[in-house]
């Protein structure tokens, strides 16, 4: 989960004029003097907070909770809706087109999705996943941004309410066999990141692929549930997140581009790799009730029925 943007409108709520750079308040992954063993010194008091994200998921301590129902998913088809790909300096960022939004899902009211970004280790060998399940780390993380509706995409507002913000998270994995360039969304995504190698650059994306070309093949109706934080500074507790179980499988070859095409700073800089935070302090998580639990409930419906049947 990144917070460029919020860090800099915070900047500029605080010292009205000054430039509104994100470089302002200075964090990085990559060099001693800002990563993230700084953080909670000059992002405090959030970084150091107590509902930090991201976690480990431990999924035989996640609590059943049949409230946890099905997004909809609003505009997520819709091949205009993905209009910039930009190099941040810490991640590659898309911004979506307004009318993107999600609901349900035990959400409280409506969130629009404003941007999605990655999160990765060093190719398919190194993974960078944020979250791990049951201690295990995928080699990429996609977090989709989302923030209450209400709000009108003012992140100052959102990130001032305890669930202001409502992140999707999805892990990526490599795809099994030797297929290439799969699947078509992703080879349409990463071929632009040679366009966006330096920090700052960005191009506009082209009309071709969907929110759900790229979420391709994850059942969206299985999930883990917790309250946590963004995972950079400044860290803001306003985030209710979603870990989907299913990962998208991406080839290799995909997943190997990002941390070989684009770098952190400019042409002389290193490749942009392990652009992830570590694990924080656990959290309770929730998922839906367990298909035995269904089954159970369907097998006494059914007993039911035929008892109905037979006492007529
Ligand atoms: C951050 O920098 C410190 C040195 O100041 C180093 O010990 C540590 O391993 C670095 N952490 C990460 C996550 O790179
Ligand atoms: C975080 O740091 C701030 C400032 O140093 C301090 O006031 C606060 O108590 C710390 N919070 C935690 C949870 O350690
Ligand atoms: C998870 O469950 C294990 C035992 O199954 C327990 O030791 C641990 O404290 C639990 N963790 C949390 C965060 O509840
Ligand atoms: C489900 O939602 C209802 C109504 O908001 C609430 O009372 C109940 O505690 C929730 N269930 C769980 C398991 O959180
Ligand atoms: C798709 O998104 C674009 C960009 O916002 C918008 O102009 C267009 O109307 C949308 N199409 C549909 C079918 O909603
Ligand atoms: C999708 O986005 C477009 C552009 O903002 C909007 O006009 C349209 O109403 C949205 N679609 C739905 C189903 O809300
Ligand atoms: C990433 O992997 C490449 C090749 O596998 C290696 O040359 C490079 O040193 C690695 N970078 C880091 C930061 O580990
Ligand atoms: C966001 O809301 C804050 C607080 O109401 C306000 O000061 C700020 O101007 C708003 N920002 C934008 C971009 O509208
Ligand atoms: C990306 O760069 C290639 C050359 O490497 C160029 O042909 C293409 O037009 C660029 N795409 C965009 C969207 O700027
Ligand atoms: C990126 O932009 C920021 C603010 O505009 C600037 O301070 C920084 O030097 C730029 N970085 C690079 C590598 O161009
Ligand atoms: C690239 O950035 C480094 C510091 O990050 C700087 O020393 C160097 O002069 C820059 N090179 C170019 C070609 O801009
Ligand atoms: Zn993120």
């Amino acid at each position: 989960m990144n917070s460029l943007v919020v860090v800099a409108v915070a900047v500029c709520v605080l010292v009205p004029g000054a430039r509104c750079a994100s470089e302002t308040i200075a964090w990085c992954f990559n060099l001693p003097s800002c990563n993230e063993t700084t953080w909670a010194t000059i992002a405090a008091p959030f970084c150091n907070g107590t509902r930090q994200s991201p976690i480990n998921i431990v999924s035989a301590n996640a609590t059943a909770d049949a409230n946890l129902t099905a997004f909809t998913f609003t505009n997520y088809s819709n091949t205009s809706a993905l209009t910039k790909i930009e190099n941040t300096g810490d991640t590659v960022k898309v911004t979506l087109a307004d009318g993107v939004k999600i609901s349900g899902g035990d959400l409280s009211e409506d969130y629009d999705s404003l941007q999605f970004h990655l999160h990765w280790g060093n190719g398919s060998t190194t993974p960078g996943s944020e979250h791990t399940v049951d201690g295990k780390r995928y080699p990429m993380e996609l977090h989709i941004v989302n923030s209450k509706a209400s709000y009108k995409k003012n992140t100052t507002l959102a990130v001032g309410d305890s669930t202001g913000l409502a992140a999707l998270g999805f892990f990526i994995d490599v795809m099994s066999g030797t297929n290439t360039a799969q699947p078509p969304g992703w080879n349409t995504l990463t071929s632009y990141l040679k366009n966006i190698t330096e920090k700052n650059t960005s191009v506009s994306m082209a009309a071709g692929i969907s929110l759900d070309d790229l979420l391709f093949g994850v059942d969206r109706t299985k999930y883990y549930r917790y309250l946590g934080s963004l995972t950079t500074p400044a860290c803001n507790e306003a985030v209710v997140w979603t870990v989907f179980k299913d990962p998208i499988m991406v080839s290799k070859d995909l997943i190997d581009l990002f941390g070989s095409t684009v770098r952190f700073s400019n042409s002389t800089s290193s490749f942009m790799t392990n652009v992830y935070r570590s694990i924080q302090n656990s959290q309770p998580v929730r998922t839906q009730p367990t298909s035995s639990a269904t089954r159970h409930t369907l097998s006494l419906m059914s007993l039911t029925l035929l008892l109905g049947t037979f006492w007529g």
